[in-house]
């Protein structure tokens, strides 16, 4: 099956093309142009959109050696959640070569993509496992027992990870997004004791997460000392957040385990580019913790194309719904 995969949620333009789990061609233009506003700002992503999908298209088609889309099988489109404006861009571009060229469409949801990217690297992960999904937008907790069938188990009463990443950064000089940069400083460090910012619980018997109150704790940990504390100790702040973050998500995916009797993980989302992350799970998890690549942890299309394949195969596909609110559990509708 030839699939043209194209996602726009949120600040970066991907395409890619797939011949059934194959990737053949993935492009990703990420919109630096935000990071001088401190955040994605949902007008400037859709005009940034418009301006690079097509060109995106063309070098995916070229690197792929299609002559014109009417050799696809399937456009598969990301259709929620995302930002109104942006999901707008990539919905209608794949509604103008479905209608110009007769191409089936199918619309997929964005988180569903992220828990699918796993399975680019490695189609061997078998089900059920928990997925554990951190980006800028999401930090959810699910039960996969298959593609298609999901169980969110948990997911962030308010910021997300990589938004309490994002604005700490900010609090510390870094632009947007700051996770690598925080990622970069925390390196340097090693001290987790010095500062312990807190580790929220809450309340209810799920599995949720709740990051705003670290960033509040960091925020006034700053504003609480002299004017050049922040930049004479970026390292061990960064090294201490982090070590927050990181053990906020061990903890929650550890009872998940517990509490499924499943042994398989997977991270996935932006966030899983971290590296401490991704060695602290495998230390908390043993051999059996399932990561994409940094190239496929970040937004990109062709975990959509995966998401599209895997449906079509098991006759889930749905038309594509403008939906910037879809959640999981709407996945499975047609
Ligand atoms: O999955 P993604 O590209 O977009 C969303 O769906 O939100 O994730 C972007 C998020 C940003 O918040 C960014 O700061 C974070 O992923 N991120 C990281 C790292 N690389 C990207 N967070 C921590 N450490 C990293 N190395
Ligand atoms: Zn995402």
């Amino acid at each position: 099956m030839r699939i043209l995969a194209v996602e726009s949620s949120c600040d970066e333009t991907s395409v890619a093309y797939l011949h059934d789990r194959k990737v053949v061609a993935s492009k990703t233009y990420s919109q630096e142009i935000h990071s001088k506003y401190g955040g994605v700002v949902p007008e400037i992503a859709s005009r940034a959109h418009i301006r690079k999908i097509d060109r995106l298209c063309a070098s995916v088609f070229d690197e792929s050696g299609l002559a014109d889309a009417s050799q696809l099988d399937l456009i598969a489109v990301t259709d929620g959640p995302g930002l109104a404006g942006a999901l707008l861009v990539g919905i209608s571009f794949s509604l103008g070569i479905h209608r110009a060229h007769g191409v089936p469409i199918t619309g997929v949801n964005h988180l569903e993509g992220h828990i699918a990217s796993v399975t680019i690297e490695h189609p061997e992960i078998p089900f059920p496992f928990v997925a554990l999904v951190v980006s800028g937008g999401h930090t959810a907790l699910y039960l996969v027992s298959d593609f298609g069938r999901y169980q969110c188990l948990g997911s962030t009463v308010d910021d997300a990870a990589g938004e309490a990443f994002d604005k700490v950064g900010k609090m510390l000089g870094f632009a947007y997004p700051a996770g690598r940069d925080i990622e970069q400083c925390a390196r340097q460090y090693t001290d987790t004791e010095t500062i312990r910012f807190p580790i929220a619980r809450t309340a209810g018997p799920g599995l949720n997460f709740s990051f705003s109150g670290l960033k509040t704790a960091v925020k006034y940990h700053i504003a609480d000392r002299e004017d050049t504390y922040a930049s004479d100790n970026k390292d061990l702040i960064c090294c201490s957040f982090q070590n927050a973050v990181i053990e906020s998500l061990i903890r929650n995916t550890r009872t998940a385990l517990e509490k499924t009797g499943v042994g398989i993980v997977a991270v996935v989302g932006g966030v899983a580019c971290n590296a401490t992350l991704r060695d602290r799970m495998k230390q908390a998890f043993g051999t059996d913790v399932y990561t994409p690549s940094p190239e496929f942890c970040t937004d990109n299309a062709a975990m959509i194309g995966i998401v599209a394949h895997e449906r079509s195969r098991r006759g889930l596909l749905r038309p594509p719904r403008m939906n910037p609110a879809l959640q999981m559990e709407e996945a499975l509708c047609s």
